[in-house]
């Protein structure tokens, strides 16, 4: 009997960290696949899809300046959003720094977290993206970050674009050059044949326990 617990003991431990494994998994997708995107768009530029922008560098995107009630009427002939058109991270933002929280909830089998991005902003932009997948955004806050303060920039909306795999945070002004942090909280599920095992195997732990 009390080989027996040990050996549910080592299972639980095994599968808990096997479902870490996949949180990990799909934060690296969150953070990392900025760098991983870009470099493959390099080697691979030459089969770039047919909507994608020139290979030339553009020039950095002008600036917004028509005030926000100004009616549109010309959306008929308005270019898709540059977050459809571009599935890359734009070369205008560069991820300095991160730090990350997580809470896995292994009864209820999902997760929140949160993760603050510090980047740096080399040209004026009018969004941001960030790579996600498999999570939901629950809370989207941008700071900018000057010497010695910190001002919190109103979103106007934020949003996925999920062919992309893009989180997409539109600041109501443009964005100068300069440090900004942005913090994501968001919440996903630890699915997966090994999660599930593990936790029909914690329940039964659970019902000795409670
Ligand atoms: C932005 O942050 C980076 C990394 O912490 C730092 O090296 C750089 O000096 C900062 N730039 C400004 C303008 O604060
Ligand atoms: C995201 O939210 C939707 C609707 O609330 C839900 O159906 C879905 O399972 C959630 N996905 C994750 C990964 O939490």
């Amino acid at each position: 009997m009390g080989q027996v617990f040990i050996r549910r003991s080592t299972a639980v431990l095994l599968f808990l960290v096997g479902a870490l494994c996949i949180v990990c998994v799909a934060l690296l997708v969150l953070l990392l696949a900025p760098d991983w995107r870009q470099s493959g768009g390099e080697t691979s530029a030459h089969s770039m899809p047919l909507d994608a922008t020139p290979r030339t560098s553009p020039a950095a995107p002008a600036p917004r300046n028509t005030p926000v009630n100004t009616p549109v009427t010309t959306t008929d002939t308005a270019p898709k959003e540059p977050w459809e058109k571009e599935y890359r991270i734009p070369r205008t933002t560069l991820p300095y720094h991160y730090d990350l929280y997580l809470h896995p909830n292994m009864e209820q089998g999902d997760f929140t977290g949160k993760v603050t991005l510090l980047i740096g902003v080399t040209a004026p932009i009018t969004y941001l993206v960030t790579h996600v997948k498999k999570l939901n955004v629950t809370s989207t806050v941008l700071v900018r970050r000057g010497g010695g303060g910190e001002e919190e920039v109103e979103v106007e909306r934020s949003f996925e674009y999920a062919p992309n795999e893009f989180w997409v945070v539109v600041p109501d002004h443009v964005l100068l050059p300069g440090n900004y942090s942005l913090t994501l909280e968001f919440a996903g599920t630890l699915t997966g044949s090994i999660v599930g095992f593990y936790r029909s195997t914690y329940t039964n732990a659970a019902g000795e326990k409670r």
